[in-house]
């Protein structure tokens, strides 16, 4: 049977140097071909990183008419995969349109997953990724349970860190700015085949960001949604695959019909607070018999994304709220625990977390007709607890700390 053996570049100005795929060769089985098995497959190798800069460096935007992910700096940075040998020499290029054949498996069977991670500029003018390692962990996480490959995280990171010193100029100096930086690989298989992509592209686009909400620090309303679940046991909610977020949006615009930012996701007939929109949930509650105090989230039972604001959110509440008295938990609660709390008064405050907005305040959930009111007063925008975290967290970000959380990037 003839078929196509070399998966297509994705770059219209592809490199000299393509492979030529053998993964379609006799080992198919149900029509569905694999991988072919290779003993020495290349790995992200650093020191091939080649550059070729723009000729038409773009104008910088006003930080202020910044709408979250939609101004891009003048680069990315790009490699190539194939089964055959491996990682391809990594290549930073004038930012450009893909071209990618129309039967690419990405299109078809969703092979994508991306990372959201930041770049920021501290007091010095350095340059400095927040937590890379743990971003790159979690790609490896969710490519490879999408049959993409996987890759040397550390590499990776030296790789984005000269990509962001490259683009520091579109970096804004103003608090609550920052570089976005987005990684995504994509199968690259040229087959409508359902099989593991024999050809993938990973790679990275940058974006100035100020606040993630036209609102700013600002606390948001939230609609459980009752319908409709994000993510369920056995299945992948807790990779970040972009198949997980597609089917978010009608939800979130029923929410916003009725006058709602974002909606919140149960789980269950327990309903189980699961996550917020796009982000982890959080609630501090007072507890109805003793009083002691709690911070809560969904523990990670495979529905939940290992964001990295939720973790550094958890480190955080460990390391200076614990001491205070604060009990800590990972742990399932339920709407209704929610519901009951706020109208005893013992729902202190409830925040999501995430890479994009890192922390935003909630003022309240509709839930079956009634408005669970999340500690907040009218004239409040942010509970104690969610103003602390952002300062705690930006303080590393920014450098103002210095901390393991925050990689410099070398000049
Ligand atoms: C985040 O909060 O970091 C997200 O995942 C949102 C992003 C998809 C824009």
């Amino acid at each position: 049977m003839l078929r196509q053996l070399r998966p297509r570049s994705a770059f219209r100005q592809s490199p000299a140097k393509l492979v030529t795929a053998i993964w379609e060769s006799s080992r198919t089985y149900a029509g569905v071909a694999a991988p072919a098995p290779s003993a020495n497959l290349q790995g992200i190798d650093p020191s091939k990183l080649t550059i070729t800069k723009t000729t038409t460096p773009a104008s910088l935007v006003d930080p202020k008419q910044l709408v979250f992910g939609r101004t891009f700096t003048d680069h990315m940075l790009s490699l190539e995969w194939t089964a055959s040998e491996g990682w391809l020499a990594p290549r930073i290029t004038p930012y450009q349109n893909l071209s990618l054949d129309p039967a690419s498996c990405v299109f078809h069977y969703a092979f994508e997953c991306f990372e959201g991670m930041k770049a920021y500029k501290d007091s010095k003018g350095q340059v400095r990724l927040f937590r890379p390692t743990k971003n790159m962990a979690r790609m490896n996480k969710s490519s490879a349970r999408i049959a993409l490959p996987t890759f040397d995280s550390n590499a990776m990171i030296e790789l984005i860190a000269k990509f962001a010193s490259l683009e520091q100029r579109f970096i804004p100096s103003e608090r609550g700015y920052s570089l976005y930086l987005r990684p995504t690989m994509i199968g690259t298989q040229r087959t409508l085949g359902v099989g593991p992509p024999g050809s993938a592209l990973l790679y990275v686009i940058a974006s100035p960001v100020g606040p993630y909400y036209p609102t700013g620090f600002k606390a948001v309303s939230l609609e459980a949604t009752d319908y409709a679940v994000r993510a369920w046991p056995g299945g992948v909610g807790d990779k970040k695959l972009g198949a997980n977020y597609a089917p978010c949006i009608v939800p979130q615009l029923e929410a916003a019909k009725r006058g709602f930012h974002q909606n919140l996701w149960l789980f269950g007939k327990e309903e189980y607070v699961t996550e917020v929109g796009t982000m982890n949930m959080f609630v501090a509650l007072k507890n109805k018999e003793t009083g002691q105090k709690e911070l809560v989230t969904a523990p990670l039972d495979g529905t939940i994304l290992e964001g990295v604001t939720r973790d550094s959110v958890l480190a955080l509440a460990r390391e200076k709220l614990a001491p205070e008295g604060w009990l800590i938990s990972e742990r399932k609660y339920t709407m209704r625990e929610l519901s009951e709390a706020s109208r005893e008064g013992r729902l202190l405050e409830a925040f999501g977390a995430g890479t994009a907005a890192v922390v935003s305040p909630v003022r309240n959930i509709s839930w079956k007709g009634e408005l669970v009111g999340c500690g907040l007063k009218p004239d409040q925008e942010a509970g104690e607890i969610a103003q602390r975290m952002k300062d705690w967290i930006e303080a590393r970000q920014y450098g103002d700390e210095e901390h393991e959380w925050s990689y410099v990037v070398p000049q």
